[in-house]
């Protein structure tokens, strides 16, 4: 497959088998990140591989928050189970970040890093013939997910990458705007 190939083919698949990958197959998934391009080649993107001590910490912290945020009738029990059960989609969870830059212009430029950091992984998998899910869950904007992941006060989570085999056979493609929606020639 060859990257043209790959960036157009490459799908978000939601549905996994449930082996995770090994821990060389995520390394070499890993790995690849480091060609993002990077202003001042600060390598400030962070991935952390989550293990099974972080998962069940990260799913108390989201059952915890989707009982905080749900009105006084819902019933607590069924709410923390489906905010905990989102976690168990794909069979390896990797948690990306970008450590801030106390220049906001340069502190921009690394979060831009980061994500294109983030889709190297995506595609690298695909090209691997594995699965990606890119996420933003609403326990990585909370203070205890942060913490049951690790994440310190001087780094941004800019999602949470799923990975694994696909269970499903990849969907249409959604639908994307035309190249005159988004080109400006300009004199
Ligand atoms: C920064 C970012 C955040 C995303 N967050 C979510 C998310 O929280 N939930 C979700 O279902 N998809 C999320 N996605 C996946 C997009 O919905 C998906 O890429 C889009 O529907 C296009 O589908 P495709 O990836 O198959 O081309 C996210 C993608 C990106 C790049």
């Amino acid at each position: 497959m060859d990257a043209i190939d790959a960036i157009r083919t490459r799908r978000t698949v939601k549905a996994f088998a449930p082996e995770p990958l090994s821990r060389d197959e995520v390394a070499g998934l890993l790995e690849m990140a480091r060609w993002a391009p990077n202003h001042k080649l600060t390598g400030p993107w962070r991935f952390r591989v989550i293990g099974p001590r972080s998962l069940e910490a990260l799913k108390l912290a989201a059952a915890a928050q989707a009982c905080a945020d749900a009105p006084e009738t819902a019933d607590a029990n069924t709410l923390s189970a489906a905010a905990a059960a989102k976690l168990d989609r794909a069979p390896t969870l990797v948690v990306v970040s970008v450590v801030r830059n106390p220049d906001p212009t340069l502190d921009l430029e690394d979060e831009h890093a980061t994500a294109i950091a983030a889709y190297i992984v995506l595609l690298t998998a695909h090209a691997r013939g594995l699965a990606g899910y890119w996420r933003t869950p609403a326990v990585l904007r909370d203070a205890d997910g942060l913490a049951a992941v690790g994440v310190p006060d001087g780094e941004r989570v800019l999602g949470l990458l799923h990975l694994g085999r696909a269970a499903q056979e990849p969907g249409a493609a959604p639908a994307r705007g035309d190249l005159d929606d988004y080109a400006i020639w300009l004199d």
